[in-house]
């Protein structure tokens, strides 16, 4: 844990309960130990959206939909999110939830590796959540910046990865994260501040200069 366990506490218990299907989700994770973004990160993802007057959204690593279903709450209508993950019982779920929602109309599922469905997507969006696998972060990045609009917002997840970004002796999957977060920080094109909130969010907007 990043921020200290009173202070994490101390947010978790004044954060208002989620929409009961995000509970419903939240209370699976828990069982299965599968990591999603928590309510914390999901509230920060509904005030950019809402903030934002975002309209389209594409998730890289959507597991069973929970952030999805955060962003798809704070979209207007007419929005919609290009949700891509690997495993097809997870986005099963997802639609489940997603129905269960009431957001199922705003948002496409597609069953695949991330850093080949990027390849061939075409138009850009609003606003990008990237969560897929740690070590591919810095190989995704050059398409996520691709695909974002000018004034677009990247939200990138666990990019303190606990702390481990720190060390003096990373493994590979915290290297890749520093690798991905120096360029966050050194492209030109993109203006980022990480916020240290859960396991630490990166925020990036694309410039108008290149
Ligand atoms: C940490 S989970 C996060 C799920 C979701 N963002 C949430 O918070 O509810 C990451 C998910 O991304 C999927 N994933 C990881 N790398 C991927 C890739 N390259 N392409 C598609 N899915 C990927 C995994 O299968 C897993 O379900």
């Amino acid at each position: 844990m990043i921020v200290h366990p009173d202070v994490e506490a101390y947010l978790q218990k004044m954060t208002p309960e989620s929409h009961p299907v995000l509970q419903e989700m939240e209370s699976l994770a828990a069982r299965r130990n599968f990591p999603i973004v928590g309510p914390l990160v999901g509230r920060l993802l509904y005030l950019l959206i809402e903030f934002g007057h975002v309209h389209t959204v594409l998730e890289c690593g959507s597991g069973f939909g929970y952030s999805a279903i955060w962003m798809a709450l704070a979209l207007p209508e007419n929005g919609s999110i290009l949700c891509i993950e690997y495993e097809e019982k997870n986005l099963e779920l997802a639609r489940q939830f997603a129905e269960k929602a009431e957001v199922a109309h705003k948002i496409k599922f597609v069953q695949g590796d991330a850093l080949e469905v990027v390849k061939s997507l075409q138009e850009t969006y609003d606003f990008i959540l990237n969560d897929v696998n740690k070590p591919q972060y810095p190989m995704i990045l050059p398409d996520l910046i691709r695909l974002l609009r000018v004034g677009g917002m990247l939200v990138t997840d666990n990019v303190l990865w606990k702390g481990q970004v720190a060390q003096a002796n990373p493994d590979e999957k915290t290297r890749a994260i520093q690798t991905y977060n120096q360029a966050l920080f050194q492209e030109p094109g993109l203006w980022t501040s990480i916020v240290p909130l859960r396991d630490g969010v990166a925020l990036s907007v694309k410039l108008k200069r290149e």
